[in-house]
């Protein structure tokens, strides 16, 4: 678990009624293709972000804004084209998505 999955577990732990609706039974693969090349999956549920199913990743994807202003978390969708990860939602059945920018560890830090 990354350090930005941390968050929903604590949240999980803290309000069981909701981490039950959290881990409900709308849940999908997500595949990300990584900048490099790698490539990770994760368990996502229906309707949730992008965004918010790449912090499941070691690494998640850039979030530059709050109000889905900045496009840079765009995300190469497969099939779909290009799409901000912050708007677009998990459907029913999963998602491929080319990632183009994770965080780096000086942007966690507020380096940059
Ligand atoms: S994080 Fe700024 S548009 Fe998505």
């Amino acid at each position: 678990m990354s350090v930005f999955g941390v968050r929903e577990r604590l949240l999980g732990l803290l309000r069981p009624g909701q981490s039950a609706q959290l881990a409900g039974p709308e849940r999908v693969v997500v595949r990300f293709v990584l900048p490099s090349g790698a490539e990770g999956r994760v368990m996502a549920r229906v309707g949730e972000t992008l965004l918010r199913a790449s912090s499941r990743l070691a690494v998640p994807i850039f979030q530059g804004c709050h109000d889905q202003s900045c496009a840079e978390c765009l995300v190469e969708m497969s099939p779909g084209g290009e799409a901000r990860a912050c708007v677009v939602t998990v459907p029913p059945g999963g998602a491929s998505a080319r990632v183009k920018q994770l965080w780096s560890m000086e942007q966690v830090r507020g380096d940059d």
